[in-house]
């Protein structure tokens, strides 16, 4: 009943030049009717992208919580919706490593992203030395109570799960961890969101790649990929959009 969706996420790579890589990204999306595609790219290059694929799903990569307002050299909600983004991520762990945001901010990351007319996939995720103590699933559980937006719905919202030591490491966890953990987040879903929480989706995050995505994607409760640097290239970002079509 939850289509698989498969996002890259370009973080602060690409170009004018390299958007042509959507255009075979595109194409493979079009040859996978039963999933999602989309691509999550740099500020500046979502308006081109949107121009040069109309129809493709094009997201932005943060939105500030305010509406508008004196925050020099952030982006609004608005302004990306303007520029053509369909969706936004929020609450990646770079940014609230590097940018110290907290699950407060990310909530209203969320809510006001939705206030602009755009979907919402919003990340969680733990450290090594949290998995190594135990507690990664009390960690990723509380940081999504604590950052899940008001009126979320599976039509508008998706969670990722990122665990932080297999992003950009090339490890990815095991199978009966990921099950375990996507399991623990349906669970919280649910008993944050009662039945509604049965439909959103929850995407696995971290190392993705054309090798694995065949196995880490038809793990239950695993509903799609969240794809860094696999994404940059449609030679690397198609192979896993095949998988999630089959
Ligand atoms: P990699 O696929 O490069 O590990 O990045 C994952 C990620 O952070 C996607 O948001």
């Amino acid at each position: 009943m939850r289509r698989k969706l498969v996002v890259g996420n370009w973080k602060m790579n690409g170009s004018l030049a390299t958007i042509a890589e959507l255009d075979a990204i595109a194409a493979a999306a079009g040859r996978a009717p039963g999933i999602d595609v989309a691509v999550a790219m740099p500020a500046t290059l979502i308006a081109p992208a949107v121009a040069r694929m109309p129809g493709f799903a094009i997201g932005a990569q943060d939105v500030h919580q305010d509406k508008s307002g004196a925050h020099t050299g952030c982006v609004s909600a608005d302004m990306v919706r303007e520029a053509g983004a369909a969706f936004t991520i929020v609450g990646h762990s770079e940014r609230r490593t590097d940018q110290h945001e907290t699950d407060a901010d990310v909530k209203a990351k969320a809510e006001t992203a939705r206030g602009a007319g755009l979907s919402v996939i919003l990340c969680v995720g733990e450290t090594l030395t949290q998995r190594d103590a135990g507690e990664a699933e009390r960690v990723v559980t509380d940081q999504l109570a604590a950052s899940l937006p008001a009126g979320a719905a599976a039509d508008w919202l998706a969670i990722a799960y990122e665990p932080i030591w297999a992003i950009g490491t090339g490890r990815v966890p095991g199978e009966a961890d990921a099950a375990a953990m996507h399991g623990a987040i349906r669970a919280a879903l649910c008993g944050l969101l009662g039945e509604a929480g049965a439909a959103v989706r929850i995407l696995y995050g971290g190392s993705v790649t054309g090798e694995n995505a065949g196995l880490l994607l038809h793990i239950e409760d695993v509903d799609g990929a969240l794809v860094g640097g696999a994404s940059l290239t449609a030679a690397k970002f198609v192979p896993i959009v095949e998988a999630a079509q089959r």
